[in-house]
């Protein structure tokens, strides 16, 4: 038995828009919001239910929205408040929901809180940042030895002031100090802004970076160079003082408390890095922390392909977050790889992960494209939009990226969304105009309008998923159990979630050959297949067995 009552956002499927990419309405090769508004249609009949953008506040765009100058606002850019509060209401009458992205940890450096507060030592703003001297014994120096995520000292010095502010991302991306009382009291109203107008969650950029350590004591060496899923150290540092500190688990707990004072229930899903059972922390003790978090380890795992790995790493989530907990299953975002690309864009492995994430016990995160097939698009670092690949384009070669397992500009996952044959994938109101990121040549075949024909396109293989998770409750709703009767362990990856007395058994073939598995129940009936001209199991051909073949995946009850 499981899940009486389960809340919205546990049920959900949530569908993630870049705005920038989406659709253009205005003609400036950048998408915006209307450009949602006028595709809630496709959103709607694909079967998601929230959708969480990216920002749009208003923002110098150094980092595309993450550098924000005003959190109540709508930036020119990508339209008017107005056109925010018709497309909110307009995904509330579809019965959907709406989440934004809040960028507590930091602000831009335009933004005029932070013009105040580097003006003087002495402005009322200066400890809303946070402000050190530097060490000055052999010549001038930062506070302490940490190092900002993408590299580099994490401190920028101000001549006017003789002092060094702290960034923990970017040099434009001062952090915000959440010591002064003031900057929780002014940010947890703005969530309160948003919250009254109806919004219904919010993604949290960078949350596990929100407190340092109160003595900026400096940080631990450590022998590892690049960030990995399961470890925040990097580049020789451990990360000790600036990321998971105890006062950001308290953190997400005031969080929620504000979220609480809204009806119906409000959702807040966490962008944090480190291990599923450290995470679990942002839950709360008492599940009065974040509802949810991203569980990066299996977005790093999923596209292996390899199912004991997997399976293993959903066996640490359920064990670390069981119910009511609710996990994140996440393949994408706009700052990774696109997974189609990680499986060598092989659309048989994208359906048999597609049904895998939307059959898991927890929340999946659908990224823009994704149920296309949308692959990454190569850019010289040069070129790049992003200021991550422009922070490294004095790297000769992407090989080296490529080395090191990482992409170094976030562009190749960002490019516009492919919407049909037409010029630039339809992106642009006049298709004649440049989109700010190229559309790959092959938009030609991958697009939606293409495939909305296409019985057997990934699109329609999503399409028929979210069908089948919205008919049965316990695809929704229920607990998870691996089946690893009968030597099935060594043939696919099998599970079952069941609700009450309602069971329903998903099992996955991650290998090249075909196999033939004993039903676990009687009379098995299809629900769903990775193939979609395949209607019936068939097991009096099979020897009262269910045929599965190579790389299918398949739903009965
Ligand atoms: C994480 C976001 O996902 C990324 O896109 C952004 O650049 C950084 N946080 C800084 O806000």
């Amino acid at each position: 038995m499981s899940g009486d009552n389960l809340k919205w956002w546990q049920k959900t499927v949530v569908y993630q828009i870049y705005p920038r990419s989406f659709k253009d309405t205005t003609g400036n090769g950048i998408g915006d919001l209307r450009g949602v508004f006028e595709n809630l249609n496709y959103l709607e009949g694909l079967g998601v239910e929230t959708i969480w953008f990216n920002p749009f506040f208003n923002s110098p765009q150094g980092d595309h929205g993450y550098d924000v100058s005003d959190f109540r606002s709508v930036d020119p850019v990508y339209g008017t408040m107005r056109d925010f509060d018709e497309l909110l209401n307009e995904i509330h009458n579809r019965n959907m929901k709406i989440v934004l992205d809040l960028v507590l940890n930091h602000t831009s450096d335009e933004h005029p809180w932070f013009k105040e507060s580097v003006s003087s030592r002495e402005n009322s703003k200066r400890d809303w940042y946070i402000w050190r001297d530097g060490k000055k014994t052999s010549g001038r120096k930062p506070p302490n030895n940490w190092k900002a995520i993408p590299g580099g000292s994490a401190w920028r010095y101000f001549k006017n002031t003789d002092q060094w502010v702290y960034f923990h991302f970017l040099p434009f991306q001062p952090d915000l100090n959440y010591r002064t009382p003031e900057v929780k009291k002014e940010m947890f109203n703005t969530i309160r802004f948003w919250l009254e107008k109806g919004v219904d969650g919010f993604r949290l950029d960078m949350l596990h970076s929100i407190h340092e350590d109160a003595k900026l004591r400096n940080d631990e060496f450590c022998l590892k160079l690049l960030p990995s899923e399961k470890n925040v150290a990097s580049l020789f540092r451990k990360h000790k003082y600036d990321l998971n500190l105890p006062e950001t688990f308290d953190f997400a707990m005031e969080l929620r408390k504000v979220m609480d004072e809204y009806e119906p229930e409000r959702f807040l899903v966490g962008e944090v890095f480190g291990t599923v059972e450290e995470l679990a922390k942002y839950y709360g003790p008492n599940n009065n922390g974040l509802h949810s978090v991203f569980l990066f380890e299996f977005t790093s795992t999923a596209p292996s392909f390899k199912p004991r790995k997997i399976s293993r790493v959903i066996s640490r989530i359920e064990k670390a977050l069981p119910p009511p907990f609710t996990p994140t299953y996440v393949y994408g975002n706009h700052d990774r790889d696109r997974y189609i690309s990680l499986i060598n864009r092989n659309i048989q492995k994208a359906k048999l992960l597609a049904t895998m994430q939307l059959t898991l016990r927890g929340i999946p995160f659908i990224y823009y494209g994704e149920e296309i097939g949308m692959s990454n698009v190569d850019f010289k670092l040069k070129e790049s939009q992003d200021p991550i690949g422009q922070k490294f384009s004095f790297f000769p070669i992407p090989l080296i990226s490529k080395l090191i397992g990482f992409s170094l500009t976030r562009d190749r996952c960002r490019t516009p969304m492919q919407w049909n044959s037409e010029l630039n994938a339809g992106f642009s109101v006049d298709y004649q105009i440049k989109p700010w990121l190229k559309v790959p040549e092959t938009y030609k075949k991958i697009n939606v309008a293409k495939q909305e024909k296409n019985p057997s396109s990934v699109l329609n293989c999503y399409k028929r998923l979210l069908k089948t998770r919205k008919a049965n409750r316990s695809l929704q709703e229920g607990k998870f159990e691996f089946l690893t009767q009968n030597g099935l362990k060594k043939k696919c990856l099998a599970y079952r979630r069941y609700y009450f007395n309602e069971q329903i058994f998903v099992f996955l073939n991650f290998y090249k050959k075909e196999i033939l598995i004993k039903s676990p129940i009687n009379d098995p009936n299809l629900l769903f297949s990775t193939l979609s001209n395949r209607v019936a199991l068939d097991l009096e051909t099979y020897n009262g067995n269910i045929k599965l073949t190579p790389l299918e995946g398949i739903i009965f009850k």
